[in-house]
């Protein structure tokens, strides 16, 4: 009797993109001093390894920055939209309350038919969704998915509190996940813990035709940063292993770009060379969802990440939520 063969899901091809409006330190401390918050390049540098953030245009959506995303990620993997059959988005700042983002990206990508949803975890949104359409394809539930994270965080910050502004941008990332008979996603790991959901969030909502609430983004950077760099730690040794792998088989570590200090203390405690991390936090900030696809697609297309490379992507953020993925490029 012929046993049925394992399959596998497998990175084709990724794209990103940044709002072409770049904002360094010096001019976001400039505008703030407008309204008299003191900030400083110095400052943001020292404490997170950000200079510069993109922001898009107020008319700009989170499926209008995946487009182009998606559409990089779609020539890399040499497939047209039309052989999608799956598209995940893993967004907080969507386009509307409903329907999701991803049907409008799929509305914009000019093709109906193939199962879009969104996935919200906040920061770990990507490795989230990534884990999702990895379990879709294995199962024969979906053979070709296009996995984006996208995010117009500009939208909900308090440009009045310079403990937040700072820190987060715009942008979107994408990656094509097909079946193969060869791996691909090795392993994954997901967590939450709903204890902490004052320490990052969004607390605003819609009701009755007003938004209720604060509709802009709080933080404890603080006890974020003690949680984050500890469960990055229990996630990647929980994904190693899964997968039957050590910290020696890491070439790439492409943790959150939330805070170089946070990466840096998740590599230490990995004993991981920092020179195997991919760093883009400093070009865009903190991303949330699209930045782990952002890193992704800029170490690929720089030739840093080549076919048969160990990379471990690690998400975090609010919720709390948490989450890492171990694959062969
Ligand atoms: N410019 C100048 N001074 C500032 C600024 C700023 N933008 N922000 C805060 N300060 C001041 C504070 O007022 C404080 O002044 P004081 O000592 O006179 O009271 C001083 O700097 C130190 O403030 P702290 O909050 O103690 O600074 P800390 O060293 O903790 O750094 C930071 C703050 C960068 C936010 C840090 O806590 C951190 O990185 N946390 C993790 C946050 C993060 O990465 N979140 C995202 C991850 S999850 C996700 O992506 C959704």
């Amino acid at each position: 009797m012929s046993s049925i063969p394992p399959r596998y899901s497998r990175i084709t091809g990724t794209g990103s993109f940044l709002p072409p409006d770049r904002l360094s330190n010096e001019a976001l401390a400039a505008r703030l001093a407008r309204d008299g918050i003191e900030t400083s390049d110095q400052w943001i540098v020292e404490r997170t390894g950000i200079r510069a953030r993109h922001f898009a245009a107020a008319d700009v959506t989170s499926s209008d920055l995946a487009l182009p995303a998606a559409r990089h990620a779609l020539e890399a993997a040499g497939r047209s939209a039309a052989e999608v059959d799956l598209i995940i988005v893993a967004t907080s700042t969507p386009d509307m309350v409903f329907p999701s983002t991803a049907c409008l990206l799929q509305r914009k990508l000019g093709v109906a038919g193939c199962a879009a949803f969104d996935v919200q975890a906040v920061c770990s949104g990507f490795v989230y969704a990534l884990t999702v359409a990895d379990a879709m394809i294995r199962t024969g539930a979906a053979t070709c998915a296009l996995v984006v994270g996208t995010e117009v965080f500009s939208r909900i910050l308090d440009f009045k509190d310079r403990t937040t502004c700072v820190l987060f941008g715009d942008g979107a990332g994408a990656v094509v996940l097909e079946a193969s008979d060869q791996p691909g996603l090795l392993a994954s790991e997901l967590h939450a813990d709903g204890r902490h959901v004052e320490i990052l969030c969004t607390p605003g909502t819609v009701s009755g035709g007003q938004v209720l609430g604060d509709p802009l983004l709080k933080m404890d950077g603080q006890a974020v940063f003690k949680l984050a760099v500890g469960v990055l730690e229990s996630a990647a040794r929980a994904v190693l292993a899964k997968a039957g792998r050590s910290e020696a088989d890491i070439d790439w570590l492409i943790p959150h770009q939330a805070n170089i200090r946070i990466m840096q203390g998740t590599a230490k405690k990995l004993k991981l060379p920092m020179d195997k991390l991919v760093v883009t936090v400093d070009e865009h900030g903190n991303t949330s969802a699209a930045s782990i696809p952002l890193a992704l697609d800029v170490a690929v297309r720089s030739g840093r990440i080549r076919r048969g490379d160990t990379v471990m992507l690690e998400g975090v953020g609010g919720g709390f939520t948490w989450g890492a993925v171990l694959l062969d490029y």
